[in-house]
């Protein structure tokens, strides 16, 4: 099925590896062209010659924080005017405990899981609704909808980036703008790796049985980790051109884990 987005812009931050590049690779699929962003310089020029090299669509890579003013104008320099807008960030870490969370912490992880995303849409919204067209996705957390001890610092930041988005859905939704909020479980990303790979070097086990041991353990009904590209295609999906009476949702990506009726 042809998406109907060849042609247009996307900024896809957060993008160098895990969920953030599988969405820039498949929105790439689609003819569109990018510009991606994460902190570290390496990974993102390697990502971004691997899906110019497969796509044949302008990849510019912008090594930039976005949780911060300096780097965000940086980004949007690149892309000023952007059709598509999607958004990410590292998992915050796991287990972090409640009574450790000062304000401090807390400036911190707002400031990448809601402040950062949140100007994004801000500075980007209006000039899609003024083109009559735009799509907006933030990569958030099941942990967002489904509170978790062991992920306080995950959940509440994108919680409060879901609110935000869908109040802002319903000013540019007549507009040709659709703003959507998908929430991962587990899937095998860099993130992933590094934390299911430091659990096997201390048993002496493998990623892969910590994986399958971990989908055990919470339940996954799917029975395995997500696969990244999969969810990148669910991304695109959601910023075709024939997505435009979505808005406003928050969906969840994780094999069937949580139970939402509606
Ligand atoms: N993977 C899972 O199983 C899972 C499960 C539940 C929820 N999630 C959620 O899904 C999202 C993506 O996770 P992931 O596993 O794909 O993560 P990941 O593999 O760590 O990738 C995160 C990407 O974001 C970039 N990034 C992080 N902070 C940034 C910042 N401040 N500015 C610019 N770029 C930044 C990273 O590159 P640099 O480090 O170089 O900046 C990297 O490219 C996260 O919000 C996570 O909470 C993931």
């Amino acid at each position: 099925m042809d998406l109907g987005i060849a042609g247009r812009t996307a900024i896809v931050n957060g993008a160098s590896v895990g969920l953030g590049a599988a969405s820039a690779r498949a929105l790439a699929r689609e003819g569109v062209d990018l510009v991606i962003s994460a902190r570290g310089e390496d990974r993102l020029l390697a990502t971004a010659e691997a899906i110019a090299a497969e796509t044949g669509v302008s990849v510019t890579p912008v090594a930039a924080d976005h949780s911060t003013d300096e780097g965000r104008e940086r980004i949007l320099a690149a892309c000023p005017n952007p059709d598509i807008l999607v958004g990410t960030c590292s998992p915050p870490p796991w287990g972090f405990d409640y009574r450790d969370v000062t304000p401090e912490v807390w400036h911190q992880y707002l400031a990448e899981g809601m402040v950062g995303p949140a100007e994004f849409i801000r500075r980007t919204v209006d000039g899609m609704a003024e083109r009559g067209f735009g799509r907006i996705i933030n990569i958030a957390t099941g942990a967002a909808k489904f509170p978790n001890p062991v992920r306080v610092l995950s959940g509440p930041p994108r919680s409060a980036l879901a609110n935000y988005s869908v109040a802002v859905s319903k000013v540019v939704a007549a507009d040709g703008v659709t703003i959507n909020t998908l929430l991962p479980g587990f899937h095998h990303t860099a993130a992933a790796r590094e934390q299911f790979g430091a659990i096997a070097e201390k048993k002496g086990t493998s990623y892969d049985d910590e994986a399958a041991f971990a989908a055990e353990k919470y339940g996954i009904p799917a029975g395995e980790f997500g696969d990244p590209d999969d969810f990148g295609a669910v991304c695109a999906m959601l910023c075709s051109a024939h997505a435009g009476y979505i808005t406003g949702q928050s969906l969840v990506v994780d094999g069937g884990v949580t139970v939402g009726l509606f």
